[in-house]
């Protein structure tokens, strides 16, 4: 279970009993369905369904990807992308399939570079898209079809193209249908940025080498722990503590951590908190940084720039790999006192003396706190920030489940490009 340590709130926010309340009424609200949007929940019960339903077909299939490709492009944006590619990254799994993303912008020097790291290996096109007609997408499928076409003919191209989309309804179901690609789900009542645990992000995490059966155990046995939690629940006090410095002034949240494979569980959690909680003129920005590294770049602005951010730090109690610091004769960089601590060991220390000057120069600081940067604590997040964040959306008054916002530039393209949707 995730570790929630808020000595670095305590000079700028107590909550109250009746916040407390709030929080654990938002969260009850969410288990017996009578919170806004209730129908899109799915998400709570998504592992364990996963697990007793799907996984099979998901892992045969990954089987067979894994026997006749070197390489899976994986086409899909927002939701349908970023929680596999978080997975991947972080846990970095030594698999024999490398993955490669497209479909999730329109740069052509991007897809030039996809196509050129392909090379003439042989591969596999996964397509994730709930609605089936998102452009990027799509167009990045235009591509990668035609090149599995063209090296395999389209019998053999078909065996090759793995669809993940709804069960019944849009245009990448229906062109599935009649070309007899295999197909997976977008749970209904699962949206984009709640279905990393659903076939969008497991097929790319098993084939690059995760376990997703693994992944899948521990985030439904952290989902039961969180939802049966009476007595300080982590996911509920950490809504409330962001909603209540919201309402004090504060306009920005960073995750901050130290580990550069957590960059694209940066980029999965803020699509998943600002898509759910920037609504109606109100929601705290979130922002990711990475540190040490933009301690030296960033850190300026954290410690002395406009007091408007909250700063939320993943901290893991171990480390994948171990390296000391070797001792050096001369001395000369003055840091011989630390020859033979480990670089883990150092940075916990940094991290503390961090959270001391941030916390001094005026922004909060909430740590999360994880056993490990692996599988079990992959799953762990995963499952602490969806629920947090749907309790935080509650608080806030919006509904978290929603994106209107997204539709308005989509509305503008299609009228400038001429198509009709
Ligand atoms: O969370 C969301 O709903 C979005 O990020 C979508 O996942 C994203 O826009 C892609 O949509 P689709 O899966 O329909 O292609």
């Amino acid at each position: 279970m995730i570790r929630l340590d808020l000595t670095g709130t305590e000079k700028y926010c107590s909550l109250t009993d009746e916040e407390l309340r709030a929080a654990a009424a938002a969260h009850r609200s969410l288990l017996e369905g009578t919170g806004v949007e209730s129908d899109k929940t799915g998400w709570l019960t998504l592992a364990d369904r996963i697990l007793t339903g799907e996984c099979r077909d998901i892992l045969a299939a990954a089987e067979k990807i894994k026997s006749d490709s070197k390489v899976l492009v994986v086409l899909g944006i927002g939701g349908s992308y970023l929680g596999a590619r978080a997975a991947i990254e972080m846990l970095q799994p030594e698999g024999d399939v490398e993955i490669l993303f497209a479909g999730n912008g329109l740069s052509p020097t991007y897809i030039r570079n996809v196509i050129r790291t392909l090379g003439d290996r042989d591969f596999s096109v996964n397509v994730i898209s709930k609605s089936g007609t998102t452009m990027e997408t799509s167009l990045g499928f235009r591509v990668f079809k035609d090149l599995l076409e063209k090296k395999y003919g389209e019998a053999e191209a078909a065996k090759r193209i793995y669809a993940t989309t709804d069960a019944v309804k849009g245009a990448l179901k229906g062109l599935s249908d009649r070309k007899g690609y295999t197909t997976f789900v977008v749970p209904d009542d699962v949206g984009g940025r709640f279905s990393v645990l659903s076939a969008v992000g497991l097929l790319p995490m098993a084939v690059a080498g995760i376990d997703i059966v693994n992944v899948l155990t521990v985030a439904a046995r952290t989902m039961k722990e969180l939802n049966e939690c009476t007595e300080g629940n982590p996911a509920e006090i950490y809504a409330a503590v962001r909603q209540n410095l919201y309402r004090s002034g504060k306009a920005i949240e960073i995750l901050a951590c130290f580990e550069p494979c957590f960059r694209f569980m940066g980029e999965w959690w803020k699509q998943l908190y600002g898509e759910s909680e920037g609504k109606d003129g109100k929601g705290l920005f979130p922002a990711y940084v990475e540190y040490t590294a933009d301690l030296h770049s960033m850190g300026q602005m954290i410690q002395d720039g406009e007091r408007n951010i909250v700063e939320t730090a993943i901290l893991f109690d171990t480390d994948r790999q171990q390296i000391s610091v070797p001792d050096e004769a001369s001395n000369a960089d003055g840091f011989g006192g630390l020859v033979g601590r480990t670089f883990g060991d150092v940075c916990r220390v940094v991290a503390d003396a961090v959270r001391e000057a941030h916390v001094d120069g005026g922004v909060p600081n909430v740590r999360l706190n994880v056993e490990a940067c692996d599988e079990a604590g992959f799953a762990q997040i995963v499952t602490f920030f969806e629920l947090s964040c749907a309790i935080s959306g509650y608080l806030e008054g919006v509904n978290p489940f929603n994106q209107p916002g997204v539709e308005v530039y989509k509305a503008n393209m299609i009228r400038r490009l001429g198509t009709k949707k």
